[in-house]
């Protein structure tokens, strides 16, 4: 106690001495955490280097098995980024984005591969370029045959399949039923991986499209969804269904047969 106390009143003298000399340098060594004067947020968005989309589809294979699906996908771009240019991206606290695996915490809502990617997307882009890449990622999710990227060293051979849905829950047991694997097997957190590989994959191919000002949405909204936020969604007659996009209605409702009004 009385050491660490008066080795800290040494250093703060050596601080004091160091300003007052005008020549810090040396008197400023084992200070260095008290100097946050100077700190200052990087102004926003972050500016986006054009990436190597396979690359980065490895680092997200990796970055699975170290912090699950959201933590792959954000930190294969944001770190492919740190590799590349360094701070601001160098200096994120990547881990804080553990929490998205499973679909936040194993709740089995958003996919965390899509919820990494949409939070790489959103450091390095305005909100209004961000929504648009984000749209045209979750309705190729929603209707591709996934995983479609098989990492250099895989573990298992995975089949594809089609989620219909953005949600963790859906899209895991959709594959689950196509392949015949448990949802808490070892193929299923491999498929995950995979996954997390080929959103990412994606997500740079998106962000360098827009880099080059060569993006286009490719993957449209579904019809279904159109017709019922006609009625369901902002200015339709009903107007009780809060989503400007979606990638499906009738995934859920299934059963129409009792709708109040005929739908074309
Ligand atoms: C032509 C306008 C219109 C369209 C198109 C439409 N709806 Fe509706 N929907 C209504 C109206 C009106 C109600 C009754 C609202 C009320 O009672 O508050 C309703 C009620 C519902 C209900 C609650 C009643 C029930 O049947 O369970 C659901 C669910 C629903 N709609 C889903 C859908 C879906 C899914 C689609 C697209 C496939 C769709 N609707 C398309 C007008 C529409
Ligand atoms: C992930 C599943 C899911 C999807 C996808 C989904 N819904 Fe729903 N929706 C629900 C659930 C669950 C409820 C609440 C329970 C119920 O009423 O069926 C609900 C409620 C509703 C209701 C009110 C029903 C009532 O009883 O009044 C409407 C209208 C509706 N949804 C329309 C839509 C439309 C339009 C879309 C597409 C943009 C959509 N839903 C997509 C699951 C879903």
């Amino acid at each position: 106690m009385e050491t660490s106390r008066r080795q800290f009143l040494k250093q703060t003298g050596q601080f004091a001495l160091g300003v007052a000399a005008g020549a810090g340098v040396t008197g400023l060594i084992g200070c260095a955490p008290a100097a946050p004067a100077a700190a200052q947020a990087p102004k926003f968005p972050w500016t986006y280097a054009k990436l190597d989309s396979v690359t980065v589809a490895e680092k997200g294979y990796a970055g699975y098995y170290k912090g699950a699906c959201m933590y792959g996908t954000f930190s294969a771009i944001v770190g492919a980024l740190a590799d590349k240019v360094g701070a601001p991206f160098s200096t994120f606290p990547i881990d804080m984005m553990k929490y998205g695996k499973g679909g936040v915490y194993d709740l089995g809502t958003l996919c965390g591969a899509l919820n990494g990617a949409s939070a790489a997307i959103s450091l390095v882009a305005d909100t209004t370029i961000a929504e648009k890449l984000i749209d045209e990622l979750f309705a190729w999710y929603s209707s591709e045959a996934l995983p479609d990227y098989k990492p250099q060293t895989p573990k298992y051979d995975i089949v594809a399949s089609v989620s219909n849905s953005p949600l963790c829950h859906v899209s895991v047991t959709t594959w689950c039923n196509k392949s015949g694997f448990k949802a808490f097997s070892a193929q299923r957190a491999e498929r995950c991986a995979w996954l997390a590989a080929s959103v990412a994959k994606y997500t740079v191919d998106l962000l360098n499209n827009q880099a080059d000002n060569t993006f286009k949405r490719v993957h449209t909204t579904p019809a279904d969804v159109t017709t019922c936020l006609s009625c369901h969604g902002q200015k339709g007659s009903v107007e009780n269904v809060h989503v400007v996009d979606a990638t499906s209605c009738t995934l859920c409702h299934v059963d129409l047969s009792k709708h109040p009004v005929p739908i074309k």
